[in-house]
């Protein structure tokens, strides 16, 4: 048995902020991720981090940026929180060692991005999580934090306390090179997995991001929350999905159609390119539907920035565009289109990273504090990282702190869930003469991406549940063409389809429910917001009975709704 103070799960960007503020209340501090933490998806996010640094800046205006970007679904307690802690956090990062791009003055420079009404995303370069991610890193080690890496976690274990309420205990984690499943015990614990881009097919996201942690989370009772929301980011490399940042346009870049007309002038003529992401992609969407498009695609054109631009500010975008579509940015247009991005919704959890069980928090893209609404802006997933990742590992190590000991975390309770943990995998090793589980998972992804995309209506979302339906029953009976107990990866796939097959549901039933276009969510049957009834936020519950809706009130402090122009 393994045991620790608090435990992490997930080394991104925002599990390891947490891991470094829960040890540095001198707490016992673990992370258990199933890649090294540099490897995370967080390492993938190019374009900045946004903050109010400028004296003709704000914290109230970037939060009123953000609520309007949400569609005012945003709760704005905890928007509040995160514009206002923006600064500070830059600060730290800095003093941790983030070399951020200066401007001729000498200061942390910044670009413009989606949806904000002042240039104040900072960045590095367009390698701004990836920079980000590596500071963390040496302050994880700096502070001694245990890092179980390629530990892929089955499931959460949670017990019920002394006075009838449920706690979360530890978790059973399958540790791949072997094969073996460990228990790892915990006063506290924390789901920072991450997103759920690989329900699509067509995703900026690392094959890692399967939603992990909120599919641990429903089966422990937990509920997610605004599932319906899903971001499409205007601008994902034709044929791959390859993220190219929104500093792209932050910079200067057009967007064209097949006419070589800069079509974002009739759908957001005031913000143009730089209108928020739904927006943009709604258009794009619709100069591609209508026949404007240049195969299945339109042009992000950056050669007016000129080569230095181009190099200084994009570099890796230049090479990805060089590399993945054969296209020199500095000589010609990118072939791009939109395509899943971000998850706004996910685990229900208060200001304070708490979920519903004690114990149990959830920080990050795995997390629904919302801050993000209907639709996030650019800039603010980051951001979003470091302020809630702080605030878990802070309100993680309290709740740890007022446990004198392990409490109801007998060893009988995890050896019962190992015991089942090592079962399931059992039973599924037995299985003969089923599908594969990459055909069984192609076919999933394929259907969220044909019926649950930018556009939406009813028939086609309850016609993708139904097909997903099918998929259920063809993965109860995968079978996986490798035994062996090193490096099954096959195995640690079909972990990962089952939560995403669950996310996909649960995005669905949301989906079908939400009759208004909100942000993300834009129904042709339903093509208008509608606050009388739905300015609500949805929550998903899982139960052996299947999903279940209730609603919760958005927590509106300063800003009344109105409508959103660009
Ligand atoms: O476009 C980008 O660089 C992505 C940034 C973000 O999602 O915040």
């Amino acid at each position: 048995m393994v045991t620790h103070d608090v435990l992490i799960i997930g080394g991104g960007l925002s599990g390891m902020r947490a891991a470094v503020e829960a040890a540095r209340s001198g707490l016992d501090v673990a992370v258990v991720s199933k890649v090294h933490p540099v490897r995370s998806h967080s390492v993938a996010a190019q374009g900045g981090i946004n903050a109010a640094l400028r004296e003709d800046d704000s914290w109230e205006d970037h939060m009123y940026d953000t609520v309007k970007g949400s569609d005012f679904l945003a709760d704005q307690d905890a928007v509040k929180v995160l514009c206002e802690s923006a600064p500070g956090e830059i600060a730290e990062l800095e003093a941790m060692g983030a070399i951020f791009s200066r401007d001729d003055q000498g200061r942390i420079a910044q670009r413009p991005f989606g949806g904000a009404g002042y240039p104040r995303a900072s960045y590095l370069a367009d390698r701004t999580g990836h920079a980000l991610l590596h500071v963390i890193f040496e302050q994880l080690l700096k502070h001694d934090v245990a890092i179980y890496e390629e530990w892929h976690v089955v499931s959460i274990v949670t017990a019920i306390d002394g006075e009838g309420n449920k706690v979360a205990c530890g978790v059973i984690a399958l540790e791949i090179l072997t094969g073996k499943l460990h228990r790892i015990r915990a006063k506290s614990v924390i789901i920072a997995t991450g997103g759920y881009g690989r329900v699509f097919s067509s995703t900026t996201n690392a094959i890692t991001s399967t939603g992990d942690g909120m599919g641990l989370a429903m089966e422990v009772g937990v509920p997610l929350k605004d599932m319906e929301f899903v971001q499409f980011h205007p601008t994902t490399l034709k044929r791959t999905g390859l993220l190219i940042t929104e500093g792209a346009r932050g910079e200067g870049g057009y967007l064209l159609n097949s006419k070589g007309e800069r079509f974002m002038e009739r759908y957001a003529p005031n913000k143009l390119e730089l209108a928020s992401r739904d927006v943009v992609s709604r258009a794009e969407q619709t100069e591609i539907n209508e026949g404007r498009g240049v195969n299945g695609c339109v042009l992000l054109d950056l050669r007016h920035l000129g080569e230095e631009k181009i190099k200084e500010r994009l570099p890796q975008i230049r090479d990805i565009s060089i590399k993945f579509a054969g296209v020199d940015p500095i000589k010609e247009p990118i072939p791009i289109r939109p395509g899943a991005h971000y998850s706004m919704g996910g685990i229900m959890v208060d200001i304070d990273c708490r979920t519903v069980v004690n114990g149990l928090f959830a920080t990050g893209e795995s997390a629904c504090v919302s801050v993000h609404g209907a639709n996030r802006l650019g800039g603010n997933s980051l951001l979003e990282a470091v302020v809630f990742g702080r605030r878990s590992g802070a309100a993680a190590a309290d709740f740890a702190l007022t446990r004198a000991t392990h409490g109801v975390a007998s060893e009988e309770i995890l050896d019962g869930a190992l015991s089942k943990a090592s079962h399931d995998i059992a039973l599924i090793l037995k299985r003969r003469g089923g599908e594969s589980v990459a055909a069984v998972s192609a076919d999933a992804k394929r259907i969220m991406q044909d019926k649950c995309s930018v556009y939406r209506d009813e028939a086609t979302l309850k016609k993708a549940l139904e097909e997903m339906a099918d998929i259920k029953k063809r993965l109860a009976n995968v079978t996986l063409r490798d035994r062996g107990e090193s490096f099954n990866m096959e195995l640690t796939m079909l972990l990962e389809l089952e939560h995403l097959v669950a996310l996909s549901e649960a995005i669905l039933t949301s989906a079908i429910a939400r009759k208004e276009s909100r942000g993300a969510h834009s129904r042709v049957d339903f093509p208008r917001r509608n606050d009388e009834d739905w300015l609500k936020h949805t929550l998903i519950y899982k139960d052996d009975a299947g999903f279940r809706l209730e609603y919760k009130d958005v927590s509106i402090t300063d800003l009344q709704p109105e409508e959103r122009k660009y």
